[in-house]
């Protein structure tokens, strides 16, 4: 969701707010905004559009400053315009807000307020609270710290905030609740973000908030504390990015550029893990639970979006290998409809982010109710990582396109490892077959290279159905979910209505939708549903559907029916998930190219979804 960004120190503090806009902006892109403190007097500057137009805008002005934030927005509440941007101002300019997260009980604040005698500008929640702090200011003679602690004891809902006071210029004041911030430690200067993409090419030592933190930033002086006044000890942490990981190192796109990187993400996600022999998989953050996770009668796992479809892939491989029962839920669902959680569950959490609302809610409920909980997540140092029990980071770097791809292989390969270690350890894989399965997981980063050499084919096809507005993906067993994830790629970045099937399904509904205009695409490597899907191949074909088939490197019976095939080197079965979505990927990509599609900021996602 919405990008924070504030600076209080020695340097100018307008271009690192700028710049962290700028990394910051594939949370949120609709509008931005930024608030100086220059000659003892606020600037303010916020607009629709993107961070480049804020910028254009303040080419000429004055920007001189040494404290100051700015905002990147995701709208929640009003449209995205020039006053709904952030930062918001109260009534009496006595402060200045910056907010990610949702306000529940705005309306009942708002009303209170208005009896009061306060007006507003915009149809935002933000806009009540900045009131609500002022509010509490001036009738109780307080100071800033205290008024933003009574006001927020106010609130219901999630935030993560800024708040600058006039009176008080001298420091910047931050909270979080369900919205990450983190503030970066310089030499007599901090750095707030809403992830540590903005601060790390000044500093490496950051802390990161809690839930019902609130931090007093001065130049050479940090205070945190909770919402309740209880002073806390700030825990700095390191660091694991570096500046060359936020950058699009040559590509046009970070999309493309993290499809490319998937060997060598794959590869960091394998590191360290897999003895060299092959003869052993060590998950390190699993070794307090490994008896409980080895003996567990089921596993739920609740993740959303291409998390979600990783999920639907750890459930085949961890039945097929471990033989646990597994049940895969929509968090959002899931934490809303009295599910049957027992203490003797594991319940794992996927996501990129470690910080969607809806899978930190179902991490929460699981725990209440006693189960073991577990994380599998990309961003160290997010609220998912440290609330669960235990778990396992991906370290697949960071992910800046909006849409997954390097994320979604690293889960897989994690959830593989997983099932791997289980089923050994239950007796259900053999020694001799565990190792040859190792041998072969450590091989997809060689036979994804081979693919990505396809890039120019895949592109010449995606240039045949660019004007496509619908389509079908199509795959069985292991390449089901494969199939979800394509279609939704194709939906995320190219705004083509896709839907994901399993192909024998397709005969239930929606081979009523094919036609010589429809493409189908089938992931249809040599598996044992091979034979299946020839046939579900034969029905698109006699309906005169246009085919795009993945399929494993000399396949003859699929290359003679379908209009275009891309061939991959063939793997074992439970591998097909991690090379046969790369395609789709590529094919996603330059379709969406090809539209004048953002690929990177695709109309209306976000990145890191932190509000239900
Ligand atoms: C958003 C993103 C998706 C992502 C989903 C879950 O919708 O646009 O790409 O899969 O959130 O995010 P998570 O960080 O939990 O994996």
């Amino acid at each position: 969701m919405c990008g924070i960004v504030g600076y209080i120190g020695k340097r100018q503090a307008y271009p690192i707010i700028i710049n962290g806009l700028k990394r910051l902006e594939y949370r949120g892109y609709d509008s931005a905004g930024i608030v100086l403190w220059g000659n003892n007097q606020p600037i303010l500057y916020k607009q629709k559009g993107k961070v480049s137009d804020l910028e254009n805008s303040l080419n000429a002005l004055n920007t001189e400053a040494y404290v100051g934030m700015g905002h990147t927005r995701w709208a929640t509440h009003g449209e995205p315009n020039d006053v709904n941007a952030h930062p918001h101002m109260s009534m009496n300019g006595k402060f200045f807000l910056i907010h990610n997260g949702i306000i529940e009980n705005y309306s009942r604040l708002q009303k209170r307020l208005k009896d009061r005698g306060y007006t507003f500008r915009s149809e935002t929640d933000t806009e009540i609270l900045v009131n609500l702090i002022e509010y509490v200011y001036l009738k109780g003679g307080i100071d800033a710290e205290t008024a933003v602690r009574h006001a927020l004891n106010k609130v219901i809902g999630a935030y993560g905030i800024v708040v600058f006071c006039v009176d008080e210029p001298d420091k910047l004041i931050a909270a979080r609740k369900s919205s990450p911030l983190v503030i970066g430690i310089g030499k007599g200067e901090y750095f707030i973000a809403s992830d540590a993409t903005p601060i790390v090419e000044y500093t490496n030592s950051v802390i990161y908030l809690n839930d019902n933190d609130i931090a007093i930033i001065k130049r050479c002086e940090l205070s945190l504390k909770t919402l309740g006044n209880e002073e806390q000890i700030p825990i700095v942490q390191t660091l694991d990015i570096e500046i060359g990981d936020i950058d699009k190192q040559g590509f046009d796109h970070f999309m493309l550029k993290e499809i490319f990187e998937q060997p060598r993400s794959i590869m960091d996600t394998l590191r360290g893990r897999i003895a060299p022999d092959n003869t052993d998989i060590r998950l390190g953050g699993l070794f307090a639970v490994m008896d409980k996770l080895t003996n567990a009668r089921r596993i739920i796992i609740a993740a959303c979006g291409t998390s979600w479809h990783a999920g639907l892939v750890g459930e085949y491989l961890l039945e097929d290998f471990a033989r646990i029962p597994v049940e895969v839920e929509y968090a959002s669902e899931f934490r809303y409809r009295n599910p049957i959680i027992n203490q003797d569950d594991i319940v794992i959490a996927i996501s990129q982010s470690g910080e969607t609302a809806d899978t930190l809610a179902a991490v929460r409920l699981a725990k209440e109710k006693g189960a073991t909980v577990l994380g599998i997540c990309n961003v160290v140092g997010s609220s998912i990582p440290r609330e669960t029990d235990a778990g396992v980071y991906t370290h697949a770097g960071p992910e800046i396109g909006v849409a997954s791809t390097k994320a979604f292989t690293a889960q897989v390969t994690v959830l593989t490892m997983m099932a791997l270690i289980l089923g050994h350890r239950r007796g259900h894989i053999t020694t001799e077959m565990f190792n040859k399965m190792v041998e072969e997981l450590r091989d997809v980063p060689n036979k994804i290279e081979k693919i990505l050499q396809k890039n120019q084919e895949i592109k010449e096809i995606a240039a045949i159905y660019k004007e496509a507005t619908n389509s079908i993906y199509l795959g069985r067993g292991y390449l089901f979910p494969v199939a979800l994830e394509g279609a939704l790629k194709i939906k995320e970045i190219s705004y083509i209505h896709a839907e994901g099937y399993p192909a024998a399904e397709m005969k239930h509904g929606p081979i009523a939708l094919i036609d010589e205009n429809m493409p189908v695409v089938f992931i249809a490597t040599k598996d044992k549903s091979y034979e299946k899907i020839v046939s579900n191949v034969q029905e698109v074909k006699a309906r005169r559907g246009k085919i795009i088939a993945i399929v494993t490197e000399g396949d003859t019976t699929i290359s003679s029916m379908a209009d275009h095939v891309i061939e991959i080197p063939e793997t074992m079965e439970f591998l097909g998930p991690l090379t046969t979505v790369v395609p789709l990927q590529l094919l996603s990509y330059h379709i969406a190219v090809m539209r004048g599609c953002n690929v990177d900021q695709p109309r209306n996602l976000a990145k890191s979804v932190t509000v239900e």
